[in-house]
């Protein structure tokens, strides 16, 4: 497999196209109870014996709550355009209803004017899955009420923070935080029962439409959409019994929560499947739910391999793996926002999410992770190849700015292009980061020097980009 290189091989994004780097509340700030900040269901998770792999939690993590503007310049110095990053609800409303915590609000405050002072677009996300334990007390988002609390959320924060940031995210990957965290219980809040996780889903993709219309109707004037998870799914075999659970499993993953956003239903056949575990719709809900949005997020870190006997062993393939087991498939990405593209009225997309853990090694102040900056690259000359075929794309982000905690794995799996130190909470940047300046410095160049016509050009220099892949 011959390495691709976008720095040499890619003239140029398009004026505009926002390069970032992501990361979320919980797997970074720390001070899970500094300054009145309540617990959030991820504090409780890590407390289960056995839920995290390496027994940690993030009461510390990168200590980025104290660290912030250490890490602002550390941005600042990548380059990029835009920080991605999620606001903990527990921080700001502790009991998610109720008294508003100021501390937390500061806080929060203090990094959007810090990102702005640095010349870097903030992209908030509200939900990426630290919901007040409080809340969860009450039946979390299996209950409708959290629906009109998360409103509430949207609202408090966009007052304070919506005349700043570009862009308002409601959720990150709905089905991550019903499938995983109601459905097989391995993430918070542990629960393991179908009807619970699909009445989730559909509290979530509510709460997403009228955080939308709330937002709007209060006259935010940032960018509000909301990120899944998304990968192509590809049959184990040609056998008929594969190709339908593949169907099943795609209609599961990307149909049950595409089809209620752009068309306002859910897919027959995923209702079908389901039966008496089927959500309890209430009028207007799909009507709220499918209100247009401003862009999509889109993660994507793998295709999945599907077959009917259940459990698909992805050595099979021969493909590289990352140290999450996860197939290296950057040709996924460009076949689903083709597919995005050609199947739904999207609004611009974005990759919100993409990146791999590897087993770095930190020799002599250096971290040569030459497999993170291949994966990296790929992937951008894969979302190229998305915009060669005609797919509006508004930006790529990595994931992640810095090691951080990774959820059910603890501190073992390392996504970060910096490099965390955890007893010294020193950073450093890994190659990928080096790399990843360098690229973005040639894309500014490039935009400096290219003339108007230009633009109109592919992204990439010739079609053979991709066919070392
Ligand atoms: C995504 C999450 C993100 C991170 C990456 C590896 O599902 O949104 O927080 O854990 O996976």
């Amino acid at each position: 497999m011959k390495p691709v290189d976008p720095l040499k091989t890619l003239k140029k994004f398009p004026d505009g196209f926002v390069w970032g780097v992501a990361t979320s509340a919980f797997q970074i700030e720390g001070a899970a109870t500094a300054d009145g900040k309540g617990p959030s269901i991820w504090d409780t998770f890590c407390r289960v014996p056995g839920a995290i792999a390496d027994a940690s939690n993030g009461d510390m993590a990168c200590d980025h709550y104290r660290l912030w503007e250490r890490d602002l310049d550390l941005i600042a110095d990548l380059g990029v355009d835009a920080y991605r990053f999620s606001v903990s609800w527990p921080r700001v409303r502790p009991e998610g209803t109720g008294a508003w915590n100021e501390s937390g609000l500061d806080f929060y405050e203090q990094l959007v004017d810090g990102l702005l002072e640095r010349g870097i677009k903030p992209y908030l996300t509200l939900n990426h899955w630290d919901l007040p334990d409080a809340l969860q007390q009450h039946g979390g988002w299996a209950h409708r009420d959290t629906v009109h609390r998360f409103v509430e959320y949207a609202r408090g924060m966009s007052k304070r923070l919506g005349d700043r940031v570009t862009s308002i995210t409601t959720h990150n990957e709905p089905w991550v935080m019903a499938t995983l965290g109601h459905e097989s219980g391995i993430f918070a809040p542990g629960i393991k029962d179908r009807a619970t996780a699909m009445q989730v889903t559909h509290h979530l993709l509510l709460s997403h439409g009228l955080a939308l219309q709330a937002l709007r109707a209060d006259g935010v004037r940032s960018k509000l959409g909301i990120v899944l998870n998304l990968s192509p799914m590809h049959p184990a075999s040609a056998a008929p019994e594969d190709i339908e659970k593949t169907k099943l499993e795609d209609g599961r993953l990307l149909r049950w929560y595409m089809d209620p956003l752009f068309n306002g239903t859910y897919p027959d056949d995923v209702l079908a499947y389901l039966g008496e575990d089927a959500p309890l719709i209430s009028a207007g809900d799909m009507k709220a739910i499918s209100v247009p949005m401003d862009f999509l997020g889109i993660n994507y870190y793998s295709r999945a391999v599907i077959s009917a006997a259940g459990h698909w062993d992805v050595k099979k393939s021969g493909l590289a793996l990352t140290d999450m087991g996860w197939e290296i498939y950057p040709e996924g990405l460009t076949e689903l926002l083709v597919r995005m593209d050609r199947d739904y009225n999207v609004p611009p997309l974005y990759v919100t999410e993409n990146g791999g853990a590897f087993k770095d090694r930190f020799e002599d102040g250096r971290v040569h992770d030459a497999q993170r900056t291949d994966y990296i690259a790929r992937h951008i000359a894969a979302v190229a190849e998305a915009m060669n075929q005609g797919v509006q794309m508004a930006g790529y982000m990595v994931w992640s700015l810095m090691d951080n905690f990774e959820w059910a794995s603890g501190y073992e799996k390392r996504f970060g292009i910096v490099h965390v130190d955890y007893e010294t909470q020193a950073r450093t940047l890994k190659d990928s980061a080096l790399w990843y300046r360098d690229f973005l410095r040639q894309q500014k160049a490039a935009r400096a020097h290219t003339s108007a016509s230009a633009l109109s050009g592919p992204v990439t220099e010739s079609a053979t980009v991709l066919t070392g892949v």
